[in-house]
């Protein structure tokens, strides 16, 4: 099970001293939302910041792109120091290049499905990605509320996945916080997402270990993959 603190909530006047506390939590991943004023109605930061934070952790960056023109961003985020590259399946036909695109610059590959979008639009990337990324908000803003009409949708990614025989990871992203991860546990996700409730704590490290646990407590046993 894997927690990925979401530097969107950071104190971006001091991000790099924020990118410090998430790496010293205990956390695996770096979640970084990338916004482009259009596919989303808010501005994030660009490949230069994340290359900036990229000597500072040896975590793994989890870049979740919510730009309408993701072909222009590919190879800067992927020359930045992403580890892993999040397209939206909103794109349409656009993704399955995408996806190829991604895996040609070496990189992993994740799709992420919108609380109004069909889930049944990912069916066909199933087996070329390494994620399935659930947003459990609309996308653009941080500190919003979990949309709990999106669970059904984390049991479906974990029914394919399991029928399938298939590895992706399932990830959620918004409004996750110590009751909301149970939930999303316990329907089958194993990657958690969290701005707010981790970054507007003190002890960041606690926040990150309680999360885990509540997570942790509620998993199937027969959740997979095992990490
Ligand atoms: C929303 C972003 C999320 C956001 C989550 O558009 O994709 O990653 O940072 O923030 P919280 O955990 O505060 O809902
Ligand atoms: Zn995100």
């Amino acid at each position: 099970m894997i927690i990925a603190p979401s530097l969107l909530a950071a104190d971006f006047g001091q991000l790099a001293k924020d990118a410090l506390r998430a790496s010293k939590s205990g956390a695996q991943w770096l979640h970084l939302d990338i916004m482009d004023g259009h596919f989303v109605p808010n501005i994030s930061f660009g490949p230069h910041v994340v290359k900036t934070l990229r000597p500072l952790s040896k975590m793994f960056f989890d870049v979740h792109l919510m730009c309408s023109k993701p072909e222009i961003l590919l190879e800067p985020f992927a020359r930045a120091g992403a580890d892993q590259i999040i397209l939206h399946v909103e794109l349409g036909d656009a993704v399955g290049p995408l996806i190829w695109k991604i895996r040609a610059l070496g990189k992993k590959v994740g799709l992420a499905v919108n609380p109004p979008t069909n889930i049944a639009l990912v069916q066909p990337y199933l087996d070329q990605i390494d994620l399935l990324l659930v947003m459990t908000v609309n996308p653009g803003f941080g500190g919003q509320s979990f949309i709990y009409e999106c669970l059904p949708k984390i049991q479906q990614a974990s029914a394919w996945r399991r029928e399938k025989r298939l590895r992706y990871r399932v990830e959620v992203d918004g409004g996750i916080n110590n009751q909301t991860v149970a939930e999303c546990a316990r329907a089958g996700a194993d990657t958690f997402v969290a701005g707010t409730a981790l970054f507007g704590q003190r002890n960041m490290k606690a926040a990150v270990a309680k999360l885990a646990k509540c997570a942790a407590a509620n998993q199937p046993t027969l959740a997979y993959p095992k990490n």
